[in-house]
């Protein structure tokens, strides 16, 4: 349902970000176009979104007094990855507007209430079930079938506390290969999909409930990171349709304001299921920069502040490889290349499995 639309927060405002990775960098230098000012909060002096920013605060996520003054010295606050803790958004929001609101981070930050919350609204997922110890995942590798995922219900990402357990496993080890030795540690084991391809569809949901998606994008993963996202993604019309389809509904049942990215399996009898939501701008929206009319962060940016959201028209299609580690040297070439966009973090170090930056490469546009 359209609401009217309130008084906008007008450029020349001060947008807090809290995180201050990559994430952060885009979205600054996106609001920055637009006219807004950006403040980064985060633990790491000289992070990513630290070196674009107006201003930073750089301390630990539970320092209430940093917090408070943060709160104070922006118009509105945002959050550039979904693992702050929630606490710390719940305290900015008795004191700043926070867009997307804490309620829906409390949902995408923990695999359980996201995927619950999934089942509530009619978006299918993978069979799923909790688990508290190894004693839990033995029993429930009978019920769910041999081979299933087991992963950390909170704070995994890039494949981080994911483990594959077969039926001749030993649970107790699949058990501390995803929990380390943390006590209070909650698993969810996931039935094994057998996908064809992996998909990931970007909503946008503006203050006043308009809800605008790019098109569905094709992810290849490498070690369980984000290699490359192919746009469009290769899929008959219906089918791209319906993950357009169930991007919206979930980004209108969360009632969010900002953008969420959806990832999607498309499984070999052409089913889609939910896998996760980012309550944030994705690395598999990083080609809107180079080829939509909007951005996934200027996006962004207009939901959060009241604008009217951009048309996510593409212009092009595009390949968008991600430069992990070692690979950042590869900007030497693409700098070169006529259809070619380097996107560099400015990450001093460039430790294996850690995203350096990205190049898009422009394609002339298909069909759609
Ligand atoms: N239930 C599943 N069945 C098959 N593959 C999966 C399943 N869950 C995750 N994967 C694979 O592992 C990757 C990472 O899992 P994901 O849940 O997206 O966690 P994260 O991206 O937060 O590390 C997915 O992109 C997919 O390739
Ligand atoms: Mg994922």
């Amino acid at each position: 349902m359209a609401r009217p639309r309130q008084a906008p927060i007008a450029p020349g405002a001060t947008i807090g970000i809290l995180g201050s990775g990559q994430l952060g960098r885009m979205i600054a230098l996106d609001a920055a176009r637009l006219g807004y000012r950006c403040h980064a909060f985060g633990p790491g002096a000289g992070d990513p979104a630290m070196q674009v920013c107006a201003a930073a605060t750089v301390a630990p996520y539970d320092d209430e007094q940093a917090l408070a003054a943060f709160a104070a010295a922006v118009d509105v606050v945002t959050y550039e990855f979904e693992n702050v803790p929630y606490a710390a958004a719940a305290f900015l929001a008795d004191r700043a507007l926070v867009r997307p609101g804490p309620a829906v981070l409390k949902i995408c930050q923990n695999r359980l209430r996201e995927k619950d919350f999934c089942a509530s609204v009619g978006a299918p997922t993978t069979r799923y079930v909790e688990v508290g110890g190894p004693e839990a995942v033995a029993r429930e590798l009978r019920e769910l079938g041999a081979p299933a995922i087991l992963k950390s219900a909170e704070m995994g990402y890039d494949g981080k506390g994911q483990v594959l357990v077969k039926a001749d496993s030993d649970p107790r080890a699949a058990w501390e290969t995803m929990a380390g030795h943390a006590p209070e540690a909650i698993g969810i084991l996931e039935a094994l999909v057998d996908f064809r391809m992996e998909i990931s569809v970007i909503a946008a949901r503006g203050l006043d409930g308009q809800i605008n998606t790019y098109v569905p994008v094709e992810n290849r993963h490498r070690h369980h990171i984000l290699d490359e996202t192919l746009a469009p993604a290769r899929l008959p019309p219906a089918l791209a349709d319906k993950a357009e389809g169930l991007a919206r509904l979930l980004a209108e049942k969360l009632e969010l304001v900002g953008v969420v990215a959806v990832e999607m399996f498309v499984t070999s009898d052409d089913r889609i299921l939910v896998n996760e939501m980012a309550p944030r701008p994705h690395n598999s929206g990083h080609w809107t920069i180079d080829a939509c009319v909007t951005s996934q962060f200027e996006q962004l940016v207009r939901a959060i502040c009241g604008l009217p959201l951009g048309s996510t028209e593409r212009h092009a299609d595009a390949v968008m490889k991600n430069l992990i580690g070692d690979e950042v040297e590869r900007w030497r070439e693409a700098v070169g290349e006529p259809n070619s966009k380097v996107h560099l973090y400015g990450k001093a170090e460039a430790r294996p499995g850690r995203k350096m930056g990205h190049v898009t490469r422009l394609l002339p546009k298909r069909q759609g």
